[in-house]
């Protein structure tokens, strides 16, 4: 008889009593589900699906008149299942209690917040993160912005988004994991771990989101809210894989969004929702609308009226409702008519009563409100230490000519230019509701801690610097004053710290742009510096990839470091003095202009990739083919060297790819190691290149390491048209890199 090692029959054991403790778990919540939903009255189920936004000061006096008052009499009702926007434990405490106490069945509330990137200690805006590669810190990310959600009182964060964007006129990529399908797959999961933690239940995690449902990110132009068409193809394979993801690693929501997608809003749409998401992939948790999404099937002329969008968008699968009230208005009535079937209803309400259960909330519906807690988590000096890494990891190096970075500790006479250096809010990024203005470290003030000899001067004003997240910013494309001074003070100083880009509120929800340059007159400030002191080191603060292609021509040195959050200036000082070497890899590809987008990395090869001298190919007349810095591009302040790429394709289950990557240099560095494929030909056209690898090692100055790669099915198939994953025998080939472009190929048979 064979023998199972002692370790593996023990490990074995284990895991089925783990599982067969979530098993007895999800039927004891099961049968609580059934008890509890036939004691409900429709209203009250109906009242399960609906959400408000939460405006007023709730430990104050109860409203009197207005939409307040109704909102305030619904939820003694019964006839509200969740509240958006209200925080901190007392505020919590206070309505949690009213509705446990005074509405007939006592149904806790779920609590949710856009926790995007943290609640008051601030990470960096996602989009940063993506550019670490760096799955556990980007989980521990989630943790800790959990830890401070759930001490105010929160149980559910509208996050991770996880649209895929081609397209960096749109404000929200800030919001998200990229361009690429397979890093955002893993920064999903990555994500949803982080928020929910091990147990549910426990005081410390909190429900995930994973956000829009689905499309969002392909708004046409890049301008938000706008329609997006897009093929089978890419639906399947680039739009939905992130998504799926985010169920495979156990969400508890869903939310879908404002776009209508190939004809229909996303919101009133069945095939997404039932078909794909509840039936196809099981999801368990719950379909959230986006603020309004319901009601905007009107405007949309998709539904009559009110009565009619809350029917279209029950029966499409929203089981809750964010804000415009239409179920609430008339789900009952549609129900009574006949347009909606209760089961619809019931099976919308069991996935938040689920959400609920799974919680705890039915144990201890205030075990989210310890004011202890609350204090002593907040700007906590652990999690101040985490963000500090975080940032640090996020950051990447984009050009370093004659290893002009890292600076001397006993650099000369150092100029700091621009006025974005001295600011404390800009770099805490957009979609943070939670935090406070003001608090991030500037960069003047990281400076500090490593040189007390430098110089300071703003230039030109560029933005209005009060601008909040719902206003639009202003900048200022006129006033020139400041910029004699700035062009004075680099002439006298031997190297010049450029601090430009975006306002912290000019990326995020409703933040199109047309032009991506710095704004202002942040480039003409650069270029009069260039001409008296070509010694720059542009640090670049953006919520989006920016056309900075003069830039990039003509200064020695780029930072790449985003919105970085509360510790901005220490994580940019480490990096500029050599305390920390720099591994960032951009998520997005970097257009040299606008009218290249979208431009990505895992494009087709079209019938007419190259006929150069005939001028009949697939190209521009006036500007290049290739990106300004492509999708998973990074400098380090060393070198690594890449060979041996070898395939053993002898198993055709598992693939193995082998490399060595060298650090070649004299500093340690940690380099991430990316590995493409191409599915040569197939019965769907494949991209030129597709992620389906990677890996961040750490090396020492002059040591090698072999890396070892496991291609599987999984990696090489692909969604035909009918939906349907397949794999298709031929020639693959396997590039493997230090970013997109530049690679070492290999090819296998897939038999
Ligand atoms: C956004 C969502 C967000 C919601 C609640 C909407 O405008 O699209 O992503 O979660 O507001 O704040």
């Amino acid at each position: 008889m064979k023998r199972f090692p002692a370790h593996i029959l023990i490990f074995s054991i284990s895991l089925w009593f783990h599982n067969a403790e979530i098993m007895a778990q999800q039927n004891k919540i099961d049968k609580q589900i059934d008890d509890l939903l036939q004691r409900m009255t429709l209203e009250e189920k109906v009242g399960q699906m609906n959400q408000y936004n939460g405006f007023w000061d709730a430990t104050g006096p109860a409203p009197q008149g207005g939409n307040a008052a109704v909102k305030y009499e619904h939820l003694k009702k019964g006839w509200v299942g969740a509240m958006l926007n209200v925080t901190g434990t007392e505020e919590v405490r206070k309505l949690q209690k009213l509705v446990v106490e005074e509405s007939r069945l006592g149904i806790p509330l779920l609590f949710g917040y856009d926790v995007i990137h943290g609640y008051k200690t601030l990470a960096p805006i996602p989009l940063a993160e993506a550019a670490s590669w760096d799955m556990e810190a980007i989980e521990n990310s989630a943790r800790i912005a959990a830890i401070e959600a759930s001490s105010v009182g929160l149980n559910w964060t509208f996050a991770p988004m996880v649209d895929i964007s081609r397209d960096p006129r749109w404000g929200r990529v800030m919001e998200g994991g990229g361009e690429d399908t397979y890093l955002g797959g893993q920064i999903a999961k990555a994500r949803v771990k982080g928020f929910q933690g091990e147990d549910l239940s426990a005081p410390n995690t909190i429900a995930a989101c994973a956000k829009h449902f689905a499309a969002y990110g392909f708004a046409e132009a890049g301008k938000e809210y706008n329609t997006v068409d897009i093929g089978t193809s890419t639906l399947f394979n680039t739009v939905l894989p992130t998504f799926k993801a985010a169920v495979d690693a156990d969400v508890k929501s869903v939310m879908n969004g404002f776009n209508i997608l190939n004809g229909i809003p996303v919101t009133g749409d069945a095939f997404l929702q039932r078909e794909v998401l509840k039936e196809k992939w099981a999801l368990q948790g719950l379909v959230v609308s986006d603020w309004a999404s319901i009601a905007e099937l009107v405007p949309h002329g998709f539904a009559e009226d009110m009565k009619h969008a809350a029917e279209l968008g029950a029966k499409a699968g929203s089981d809750m409702e964010m804000e415009s009230g239409s179920y609430v208005a008339h789900l009952v009535s549609n129900v009574k008519e006949g347009k909606v079937k209760e089961s619809l209803i019931d099976d919308a309400v069991r996935r938040i009563l689920r959400v609920k259960f799974e919680l705890g909330l039915f144990d201890d519906p205030y075990k989210y409100c310890d004011s202890a807690r609350e204090k002593e988590k907040l700007y906590h000096p652990d999690h101040k230490e985490a963000v500090l890494e975080m940032a640090k990891k996020s950051i990447v190096l984009l050009k370093n000519e004659n290893n002009i970075l890292p600076l001397a500790k006993n650099q000369g006479k150092i100029a700091v230019i621009g006025e974005l250096a001295d600011d404390t809010n800009s770099p805490l990024g957009s979609w943070r509701l939670g935090s406070d203005n003001n608090t991030a470290v500037s960069f003047l003030e990281g400076l500090k801690a490593y040189s007390q000899d430098f110089k300071y001067a703003p230039g030109p004003k560029v933005f209005n610097k009060d601008a909040n997240f719902l206003q639009e910013v202003e900048v200022n494309a006129t006033d020139t004053s400041g910029m004699e001074e700035a062009v004075a003070l680099a002439k006298e100083s031997d190297v010049v710290l450029m601090v430009l880009g975006e306002h912290g509120f000019q990326s995020g929800e409703a933040r199109s742009r047309t032009n991506l340059n710095l704004p202002g007159l942040q480039l003409d400030l650069l270029k009069a510096v260039h001409e008296v002191n070509p010694n720059i080191v542009l640090i670049v603060m953006n919520g989006r990839p920016l056309t900075i292609t003069w830039e990039a021509e003509n200064v020695p040195a780029i930072l790449e470091t985003w919105q970085l959050g509360t510790q901005t200036g220490n994580a940019i000082a480490e990096v500029l003095f050599g305390d920390y070497n720099p591994s960032g890899k951009l998520p997005m590809t970097f257009p040299r202009s606008v009218g290249q987008i979208p431009i990505y990395y895992n494009h087709f090869n079209t019938g007419r990739p190259n006929l150069e001298p005939n001028v009949f190919w697939s190209h521009y007349s006036d500007e290049q083919n290739t990106p300004l810095f492509p999708f998973g591009y990074g400098l380090s302040y060393t070198q690594f060297e890449y060979s041996d790429l070898e395939i053993d394709s002898s198993d055709q289950s598992a693939i193995k790819v082998n490399v060595t990557v060298k650090n070649s240099g004299s500093v340690a560095g940690e380099e991430v190691v990316q590995l493409y494929i191409r599915d040569k030909v197939a019965s769907v056209t494949r991209p030129v290149k597709e992620l389906k690898g990677f890996k961040k090692i750490l090396l020492e100055a002059g040591d090698s390491q072999k890396i070892a790669f496991t291609l599987t099915d999984a990696e090489l198939g692909f969604f035909d048209h009918n939906y349907e994953f397949v794999v298709e025998p031929g020639m693959f080939e396997v590039m493997i890199g230090t970013n997109s472009q530049d690679v070492l190929r290999q090819s296998f048979e897939k038999r």
